[in-house]
Formats: C-alpha cells, structure tokens, sequence
C-alpha cells in the first residue's frame, strides 16, 4: 500500500466514525481512501487522472472510485447520493506513480519526455501548447504568478527566442531554455518552472477555490475538511477559504511533516471546519 505523507495525521485529524462517509477528493495511489476504509468509514474517492482509477488494484465495498475533478466535488457527491459528509481530504498535487511512470513531462528530470503536463488526457491544453504560443509576458505572468520564480522574465525571453528557431517539444528543450537564461543548472529553478506550468495547464488553483467551496457544502455541521498541500501558494488559497462565510481553521497553525525526502518535507496539513453559532 502507498503510504502518502501526513497519513495518520490526517486520519487523526478527521476522527474517522463507524459507517461514517468520507469523500478522498485526491485519490492517487489510494493510500488515504484505503486507511479510512480499514477504520470503519465509507469512501466516495475521486481523481481526475483516469490511469490512478484504471491502476487501483482496490476492491473494497466501502470504497466507490469515480474519475471526476473535485472542482465538481459537490455535483459528484449528490450524483451519487453520498452526502452530507463527515470529511473530506484533499492531498494536492501529483503521485509518484504519474511522475515517474506517466511519460507526460511532469518531472525536468524525464528529458526525453513530452512537454505534456496533464493529469486528464481529456483536458485540452499542454504545457507544449503554452510555451509554443504564449506571448513573452503571458509566458512571464504564468511563471511568476504561480511559482514566483525570480527568473520569469529571463526565462520567458529565452523560450520566445529559441523557439523562434525550433518548437520546443520534450523535456530537455525546455531545460535548455531554463539552463540558458540563468546560466547554470539549478535544480530549484527547474521545479518551479514546471510547477508554475502544471498549475497552468491542470487550472489547479482555480480547481482549488471551487473544490473547497464545495466541500464546505457537503460537510455535516460537525465535518471537517483536511488538506494537504506542498508549496506557499496553495497554502494561501486555504489559509484565505477558510475565512470564508461560517468556516474557520481547526488549528491556528498548520501541521507539518518533519521526515521524508524534501518535497515531503514542504507538506502542510490544515483543518477545516465549520463555525457554531
Ligand atoms: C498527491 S496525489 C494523492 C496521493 C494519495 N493521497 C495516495 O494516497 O496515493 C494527488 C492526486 O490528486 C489527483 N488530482 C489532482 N488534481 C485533481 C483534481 N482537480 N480533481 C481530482 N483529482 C485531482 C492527481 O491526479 C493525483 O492522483
């Protein structure tokens, strides 16, 4: 079984009941749909990559799994009658499993590999679409707004002018462009830029705000919402939707993840819940 990062934190955050529903917004390698089916609960798990639902080798009858984007959160959980809910958990980004077997660009270390980037191949843009017809600050606005990676500018004016040449077309055209506009390799670059472009092409942020908003629209009045996210501009989005209209965070501060390799150690949890008036 895929153990994700913050796993019994979350699942000591929810309270899991007896027979209570839970919708697993993020699925994955369904560590957290599995886990909340071991202590009792039902599962309604969504992922919007239709390979994590075709990969899953669950069978468990209190686990339903249905290819959707939690931006629908609230539509997929009344279309199949499975609410309202006592949590939802939302473990943002992407699986090792998409970014090391999906073949679609998602790591800079892959440089062979399509500059592709998409979680659903239904959705219609590529990050290969973005970096081929963006004007020079369109390409900058996409960089800084989602990465805020100082080098933006630099770097869109980089890819304009090779690409004037040659399409960019895999990985490591890209990393040239990257390698080019700031003059060295550097890891830490490379990784915001292909964040900033993920979050572009998957909508994740705008995906964010309206997963969220449904959430709170499921969730008994005792329910919670647990998310899990990985960089400061997700966490943002959180921090803000939880002072929307009747809700608040559970806990001022958020909980975070001491182990693991890097990335994980970016992990955040925070606990959303509804006010009692
Ligand atoms: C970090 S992984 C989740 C790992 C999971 N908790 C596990 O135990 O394996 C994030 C998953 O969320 C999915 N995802 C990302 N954005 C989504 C969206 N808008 N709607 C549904 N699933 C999404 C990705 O395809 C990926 O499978």
């Amino acid at each position: 079984m895929h153990t994700p990062v913050l796993l019994d934190q979350v699942m000591i955050a929810l309270e899991i009941k007896k027979d209570g529903l839970y919708v697993d917004a993020t699925f994955g390698e369904g560590g957290y749909s599995q886990a909340i089916v071991n202590a009792g609960g039902k599962v309604l798990a969504l992922d919007l990559d239709q390979s994590q639902i075709s990969n899953s080798q669950l069978s468990m009858s209190d686990l339903k799994l249905v290819e959707g984007n939690f931006g629908d959160i609230e539509k997929i959980a009344k279309e199949n009658s499975f609410y309202p809910v006592d949590g939802v958990v939302f473990d943002l980004g992407l699986s090792m499993r998409q970014i090391n077997q999906s073949g679609r660009g998602f790591s800079f270390k892959r440089l062979n590999e399509p500059l592709d980037m998409r979680m659903s191949l239904k959705t219609e843009m590529t990050a290969k679409y973005l970096l081929n017809h963006l004007s020079e600050a369109e390409l900058y606005e996409v960089f800084a707004k989602n990465s805020e990676e100082i080098n933006s500018q630099k770097i869109a004016r980089e890819i304009v002018v090779r690409r004037s040449f040659k399409k960019l077309e895999i990985v490591g055209n890209l990393i040239n462009c990257i390698d080019h506009a700031i003059g060295e390799p550097d890891n830490n670059v490379y990784k915001r830029i292909f964040q900033a472009l993920r979050i572009q092409v998957n909508e994740e942020f705008k995906n964010l705000k309206k997963g969220l908003d449904g959430a709170a629209k499921i969730i008994k009045n005792d329910g919670k919402i647990a998310i899990v996210t990985f960089h400061s501009l997700e966490d943002r989005i959180v921090k803000n939707f939880s002072r929307s209209q009747g809700l608040k965070l559970l806990d001022k501060k958020p909980i975070m993840n001491r182990r693991g390799r890097n990335f994980e150690k970016s992990a955040k949890l925070r606990l959303i819940g509804k006010k009692i008036i």
